[in-house]
């Protein structure tokens, strides 16, 4: 063998030994990140004994939300303004969540009349309040496009 072939024979060897490396040192981080990843079922919170009020419950977010909260043991109020719609959603969580504690109660949350009615039934039947889910309806709207018995 001569001397040039030795010598591109290591360098070569060299090289494809340090692309494995390079390429085993990023294979590990990815792995590495992935197990890092936070993942909603791996949160083993245990909110028994607490209640939570979400509003605007029965579908979307907030269905999902009060789903997560019933399944780690939360009393959940779930805060509608059309009572069919939230039975079925009471319904279905229930079907979800075998030991789940719900509560259906009505809110229009664009009737300050309903939201002062609805915070009365609250003061009353709940003395402790541990978590809020304010998700119902969309905020920043000019008064303008608000019913005239809003306030
Ligand atoms: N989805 C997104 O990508 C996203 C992004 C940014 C912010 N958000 C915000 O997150 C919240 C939930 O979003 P989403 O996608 O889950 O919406 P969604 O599927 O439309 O659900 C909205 C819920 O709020 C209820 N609701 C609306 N107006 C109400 C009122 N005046 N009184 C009582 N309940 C009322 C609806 O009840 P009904 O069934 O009776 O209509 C429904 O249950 C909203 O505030 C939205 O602006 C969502």
């Amino acid at each position: 063998m001569s001397l040039w072939s030795l010598l591109s024979t290591l360098i070569l060897g060299r090289g494809s030994a340090l692309l494995l490396l390079v390429y085993l040192f990023r294979l590990s981080v990815r792995l590495w990140h992935k197990t890092q990843l936070w993942d909603l079922q791996h949160c083993s919170t245990d909110l028994t004994g607490k209640t939570a009020v979400v509003t605007g419950a029965n579908s979307g977010i907030g269905k999902v939300v009060s789903q997560e909260l019933a399944c780690r043991g939360a009393r959940v109020i779930l805060a509608c303004r059309n009572r069919k719609h939230g039975q079925r959603a009471l319904a279905e969580i229930q079907a979800a969540c075998k030991d789940a504690c719900l509560l259906l109660w009505d809110v229009d949350m664009s009737s300050m009349a309903s939201i002062r009615s609805f915070a009365r039934q609250l003061l009353r039947e709940c003395p402790e309040i541990h978590l809020l889910v304010n998700n119902a309806a969309v905020c920043g709207m000019c008064l303008g496009m608000l019913p005239p018995s809003t306030f």
